[in-house]
């Protein structure tokens, strides 16, 4: 395994990997590298089965946790419901077989926010099977935003000084075809976490789903609409620049990595969706006392 740095500073990419023969000290890389450093890509990967996927997830993970109470068949079958598919690919009764399979926008969202984080699938791997190239994955780290954030100029009234007190609830319904709300068939769990938290390596980041975010609490008040709604619109804006945010131009046989407490993830519009493949599994880590790893190489393709 040779492991590289992004020249963004944060990204780190991974090359001469194989899946199928792991060694303990590359397991514990990839179980540290996406909380320290949010994402890691991993490329030129050999083909690999489900099983292999499956299996290298298996080893990773202290547990897979791909929980999502919904359809058996967007699931890839005999997987035990670890290995979800993500595509627009129908199947004979017109139904879809997996995830987000819209062309349009998948908009900035992380899976699951409103779950307690100590029980929360906090990473999430994708692995690019077929059809994936000209399709772009985009990834925003909200840690280093965070940092910025603090000292930002611009930021509506009172929400700097309130921001470690803020807490997020989230109750939402989504629907996982196409996001529209004639066919809501997922029931997200509802609760609150606090806007800012402690990923697994223990660095402060941003936990925020744009897209299924209802409401801000300070001290177990509710904020009124009008002010909930210009400091989200401020966060969701500022959180997603360009300068916090990677573009993953999939190539078929890749996987990413990323931390789902540390930064948000959306799909840029991609017209053969249908044709597209990938499987995703979440899963979790133990917790560890880690910090931004900056001690690679240069990314230079
Ligand atoms: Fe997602």
């Amino acid at each position: 395994m040779k492991l590289y740095l992004d020249p963004n500073g944060w990204v780190i990419h991974v090359l001469n990997f194989d899946p199928r023969q792991p060694s303990e000290e590359e397991l514990d890389y990839l179980r540290t590298l996406p909380f320290t450093n949010v994402l890691v890509v991993m490329h030129d990967l050999p083909v690999l089965t489900a099983q292999e996927y499956q299996d290298f997830c298996r080893r990773v993970y202290v547990r897979v946790q791909n929980d999502n109470p919904t359809k058996d068949k967007r699931f890839l079958p005999g997987s035990n419901r670890e290995v979800m598919r993500v595509t627009g690919r129908l199947d004979e009764e017109g139904e879809m077989i997996g995830l987000f399979g819209m062309p349009e926008f998948l908009p900035w969202h992380c899976n699951q926010p409103a779950m307690p984080l100590d029980q929360r699938p906090d990473c999430l791997t994708l692995y690019s099977v077929e059809g994936s190239a000209g399709s772009i994955t985009a990834y925003s780290n909200s840690s280093r935003a965070l940092r910025d954030l603090r000292q930002s100029q611009h930021a509506p009234p009172g929400l700097l000084e309130n921001l470690d007190r803020i807490e997020v609830f989230y109750n939402y319904s989504v629907d996982l075809d196409r996001l529209s709300d004639s066919n809501q068939d997922y029931e997200g769990p509802s609760g609150k976490n606090t806007l800012v938290v402690k990923n697994k390596a223990g660095i402060p980041a941003i936990l925020l789903s744009n897209l299924v975010t209802k409401s801000f609490w300070i001290n177990d008040q509710e904020l009124n609409e009008q002010i909930y709604k210009t400091w989200l619109d401020y966060l969701c804006k500022f959180l997603t620049q360009k300068k916090y945010v990677y573009a993953h131009r999939w190539r078929d046989n890749e996987m990413t990595f990323n931390c789902q407490v540390s930064g948000q993830h959306a799909r840029l519009p991609f017209a053969r969706i249908e044709q597209r493949l990938l499987w995703r599994v979440m899963g979790v880590v133990t917790p560890f006392d880690g910090a931004l790893r900056t001690d690679f190489p240069l990314y230079n393709p």
